[in-house]
This record gives structure tokens, C-alpha cells and sequence, in this order.
């Protein structure tokens, strides 16, 4: 048996791939369109397995991947390939309404002519990765968020994923496709892509750069180290019901200024700069992101519940990890941090 992993040269899918062949020699497709998100070199350890296969494909490429899904016996897809910086999305909107919403349809196409034909196993699943954003925003007191809260998405980012989770489950309910849909809190660990508010700090604190705290830097978010994420995932495909929708977070609330301050304070102690100064002298308040939601929490009592899942790492000893990551690996950051990085962040941040 195989799985299918879309988008998995990105920041998630990539540790959920280098994870999976921790655990076993069971193949992986990998397909991914490569954007500027997308990174082979993540997948460095693993490429020459023969267990592995690569192929530069994007999600709405039906045919193509109906024709793998049945060459390779395919078990199950787990789907990651999306468009999914919020910035970018109150950028330029129409590119995630294309990937999230138009290509998750096309993989679903690809997906359900599959399991109608009787070829795919009787065990076949198709997992959905989404996000907690669907469900917008929650004021300071609020319990977090339950799977049967109702969608609020409040950034295009969010519409489109809440409108492929739509479909997802719609292809459960009409054509029996055994579908799982998980919402997960914000991620964070080795390998994402600096244009998320840790990896983007850690760089220019050390880059001698602002560290741009939109608003008032008390925006609130649920962190999730992300091998933990990957195994929560690993135990919905494996033991999830088909139909049902799992909320995973990391029960880690922190405001933007604090895991900021954290990060310098581990800075100053694993890279001291010369001056003697705090790297949290570099803290610049910065105009606001429209729409930004205040805070994200997760009910993820469901999942501890139903399968015996419960996050591992604390916010602590996740942080020190990556930062100790994005030290130890300079040449993996200048990679990325080339040509198209440069132009986003000089618009994004002008
Ligand atoms: P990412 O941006 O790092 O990676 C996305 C990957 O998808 C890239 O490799 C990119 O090349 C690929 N891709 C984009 N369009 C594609 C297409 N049309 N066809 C095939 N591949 C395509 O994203 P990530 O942070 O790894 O997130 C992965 C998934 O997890 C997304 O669906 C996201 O919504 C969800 N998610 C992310 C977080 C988070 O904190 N990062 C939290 C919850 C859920
Ligand atoms: P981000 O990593 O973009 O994830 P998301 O928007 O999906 O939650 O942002 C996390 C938080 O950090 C969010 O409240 C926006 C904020 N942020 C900043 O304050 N400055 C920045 O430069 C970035 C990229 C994000």
C-alpha cells in the first residue's frame, strides 16, 4: 500500500513525510507544483529512498493523479497543497481561491473516480488539512473553538478554506467518499517558510532587521509544534471515522509580544550580539493587518477523547528547538531567502 501527499515539499508536509518514514518503509507520492512555497531541499534525507517518489504535479491536475492513485494502489490522500499566508492572501486573493477551493475540487474529482471504480481499497480515506481560521475569531473569554462551531473565516486565506472543507465534506454526504477533515492551530518548527511571524523573526533578529509586530502585538494564537501535528494526523487517518471533523491544537495561547520576547531572550542567550544589547531592542510596532483576528484557540478535547491524542511538546521547549534549527541550518535560509522572498517582503513590509 501507498499514501498520496499533496504539497509535500511545503513547511507541514515535508515534516510529515521525513515523520512518516520514521515510523515504517510504507511509500509516499509526493506530489507538489513546486510554487514559492514548495521545497525540495526539505525532503534532502529522504529523496533517494526507494519508497519515495516525487512528482511535480498540482492538485487540479485530475487525470494525472486519477492515473496514480490507481498505478500505485493508493490507501489514502492526505491533502496539504494550498496557498496559506494570510498576507498574501489580502494581497492577491484570486491565486487561493484557484488552489484551496478550484484544485481541492479537481483532487476530489480525481479522488472519487478512484473509489467509485472499485479499484481503491476498502480502507481508502482522504484527509483534509485545514485550519483553525475557518472558524474566525474569538473574544479574550471565549472557550475555543469545537468542530461544530459554525465557519466565520474573516481573510480570503480563510473563504477558501473553509469553502474546500465545504466540498471535502460534500463529497462525504453525496458520493460516500470516506473523508476526514481536521482544523489545526498555527504551526511552527524546522522548515517554514520565513514568511510566518516566527521563522520571519528568528531571521531578522539575526539579520540585524526590525521584527515587525503588527497592531498592538496582543493578537492571541494556540502554537502547535509541528511533529506533533503530524501526529495527530497520523492517528485521524489511522483511526478516524469517516464523515467526522477534528479540531488539534496545541493548548499553548500565547500574544504575538510574548513569543517574540521569547525568542530574543533565546537569542541573547544562543547567539549574544556584540553590543551587549537584547535582540528585543529591534521590536518595531507595525501598521495592522486588515481583517486580523484577535485570537484562535482550540477545543481539542475531542481528539483526546475519541483517540487518545494530546500534544507532547510544550510551547517552551518547541521554540528553543526551532530556533536552535534555523541556527544550525544558514544554508537552507539563504536559499529561500532569495529573489521572490526579497520582493514580498520589501511590498509587504515597505
Ligand atoms: P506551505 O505554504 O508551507 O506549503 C504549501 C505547499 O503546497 C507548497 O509545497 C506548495 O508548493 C504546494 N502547493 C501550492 N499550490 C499547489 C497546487 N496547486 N498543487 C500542488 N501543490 C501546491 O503550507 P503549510 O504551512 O505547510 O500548510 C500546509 C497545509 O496545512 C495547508 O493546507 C494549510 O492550510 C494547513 N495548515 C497550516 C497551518 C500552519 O500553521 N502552517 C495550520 C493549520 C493548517
Ligand atoms: P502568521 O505566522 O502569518 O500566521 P496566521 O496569520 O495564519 O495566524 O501570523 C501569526 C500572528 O503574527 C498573526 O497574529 C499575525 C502576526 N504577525 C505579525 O505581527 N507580524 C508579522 O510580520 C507577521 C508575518 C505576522
Amino acid at each position: 500500500m501507498t499514501i498520496l501527499v499533496t504539497g509535500g515539499a511545503g513547511f507541514i508536509g515535508s515534516n510529515f513525510i521525513l515523520d512518516w518514514f520514521e515510523q515504517g518503509p510504507e511509500p509516499v507520492l509526493n506530489i507538489d507544483k513546486l510554487t514559492y512555497a514548495g521545497n525540495l531541499q526539505n525532503l534532502a534525507t529522504v529523496s533517494a529512498r526507494k519508497q519515495y517518489f516525487f512528482f511535480r504535479i498540482g492538485i487540479e491536475e485530475t487525470n494525472k493523479i486519477r492515473r496514480l492513485l490507481g498505478a500505485h494502489n493508493v490507501r489514502a490522500i492526505i491533502n496539504f497543497a494550498a496557498e496559506s499566508h494570510v498576507d498574501r492572501s489580502i494581497a492577491g486573493p484570486e491565486a487561493f481561491f484557484q488552489t484551496n477551493v478550484i484544485g481541492t475540487l479537481k483532487l476530489l474529482e480525481a479522488a472519487r473516480e478512484y473509489w467509485t471504480s472499485g479499484e481503491a481499497p476498502k480502507d481508502f480515506r482522504f484527509l483534509q488539512v485545514s485550519t483553525d481560521e475557518v472558524y474566525g475569531s474569538l473574544q479574550p473569554d471565549e472557550p475555543g473553538f469545537r468542530e461544530t462551531d459554525a465557519f466565520e473565516p474573516n481573510s480570503p486565506y480563510a473563504a477558501s478554506k473553509a469553502g474546500s472543507d465545504h466540498i471535502v465534506r460534500a463529497y462525504g454526504e453525496t458520493y460516500g467518499l470516506p473523508v476526514l477533515i481536521t482544523h489545526c492551530s498555527n504551526n511552527y518548527g524546522p522548515f517554514q517558510f520565513p514568511e510566518k511571524l516566527i521563522p520571519l523573526v528568528i531571521l531578522n533578529a539575526l539579520g540585524g532587521k526590525p521584527l515587525p509586530l503588527y497592531g498592538d502585538g496582543q493578537q492571541v494564537r494556540d502554537w502547535l509544534y509541528v511533529s506533533d501535528h503530524c501526529d495527530a494526523l497520523n492517528r485521524v487517518l489511522s483511526d478516524g471515522q469517516p464523515g467526522e471533523t477534528y479540531n488539534i491544537g496545541g493548548n499553548s495561547e500565547r500574544n504575538n509580544l510574548t513569543v517574540v520576547h521569547t525568542i530574543c531572550v533565546i537569542l541573547d542567550e544562543l547567539r549574544p550580539l556584540a553590543s551587549g544589547k537584547s535582540y528585543a531592542e529591534q521590536i518595531a510596532f507595525v501598521r495592522d493587518r486588515p481583517g486580523h483576528d484577535r485570537r484562535y484557540a482550540i477545543d481539542a478535547s475531542k481528539l483526546a477523547r475519541t483517540l487518545q491524542w494530546s500534544p507532547r511538546t510544550s510551547f517552551e521547549g518547541g521554540i528553543r528547538r526551532t530556533v536552535e534549527w534555523y541556527l544550525a541550518n544558514p544554508a537552507w535560509t539563504t536559499s529561500v531567502t532569495s529573489g521572490e522572498y526579497r520582493e514580498w517582503v520589501a511590498r509587504q513590509y515597505a
